[in-house]
């Protein structure tokens, strides 16, 4: 399927746009199947999403929060309670302000001192939830990821072991460049996705949003890699970050 791309004006303007799909797959998510599962992204691109769905009042009463389930695309090497901790940025904005039941907020356990553990209790944790088969995926409603100037997206960094890890659902990934492990759900679980939407906000951003998506990079960035085998791929991007893409390629 191929992407759909939607070029807002600004990053308010992309956040409002986030949030109303957002609402709208958690509403028609619980109508079918009495829950919605989503994989929130980390970073400072959708801090102000889940501000937006914890204040904005129509909003808010939109969405179903006790069959609302969050998990985490990934999660740094810091414990719970520390700033950079992608639950805890997500617990400030929204979780602490939203009536979603503590059962239903499914964190990576970072302060796992091995992360290797803490990878494969939180594949446990998704095996439990999703009851899967050996083999089988967890398919979420809703996998948001964003996208760093290198390419990256949720912790898969380019030339990481992570990429290849396709018989996993979580790993530890060690980030040479920032000498440390991260912890990520893999291509596999993320590529199982009803929906994937992208957040790319911001300049720094414009050169290799333009590479990922003309495809026409020969080594591919791992954003690339995304691309869900049976869902629907959204990118939602402001006109900062998709200034160098080509208007032709936005065509639909
Ligand atoms: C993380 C995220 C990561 C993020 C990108 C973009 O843990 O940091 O999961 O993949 O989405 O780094 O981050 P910004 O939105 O802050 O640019």
């Amino acid at each position: 399927m191929k992407p759909e791309i939607r070029i807002y004006t600004n990053s308010v303007e992309l956040t409002a746009a986030a949030a109303t799909e957002f609402a709208g797959l958690a509403a028609r998510a619980v109508a079918a199947n009495n829950r919605f599962t989503v994989a929130l992204s980390g970073g400072s691109t959708p801090r102000s999403l889940y501000s937006l769905l914890a204040t904005d009042e129509s909003l808010r009463a939109k969405i179903p929060w006790p069959e609302t389930h969050f998990f985490w695309g990934d999660e740094r090497n810091v414990p719970p309670d520390n700033s950079e901790n992608n639950y805890h940025m997500a617990s400030e904005a929204l979780l602490s302000k939203v009536p979603v039941p503590a059962e239903n907020i499914h964190r990576m356990k970072s302060e796992n001192p091995d992360p290797a553990a803490a990878a494969a209790e939180y594949e446990g944790e998704l095996r439990g939830f999703f009851r899967l088969a050996a083999e089988a995926l967890p398919r979420f409603d809703l996998v948001l990821l964003g996208m760093g100037p290198d390419g990256h997206t949720a912790s898969l960094f380019p030339d990481t072991a992570a990429l290849e890890a396709n018989d996993r659902l979580v790993v530890a990934n060690w980030v040479e460049k920032f000498k440390t492990n991260r912890l990520t759900m893999t291509l596999p679980v993320l590529n199982n996705a009803a929906t994937v939407m992208f957040l790319v906000s911001g300049s720094e951003k414009a050169e290799v949003l333009r590479a990922v998506l003309e495809n026409g990079a020969t080594k591919k960035f791992p954003a690339q890699l995304i691309q869900p085998v049976a869902g629907r791929l959204l990118w939602l991007v402001d006109e900062a970050a998709a200034a160098r893409v080509s208007k032709e390629r936005l065509i639909q």
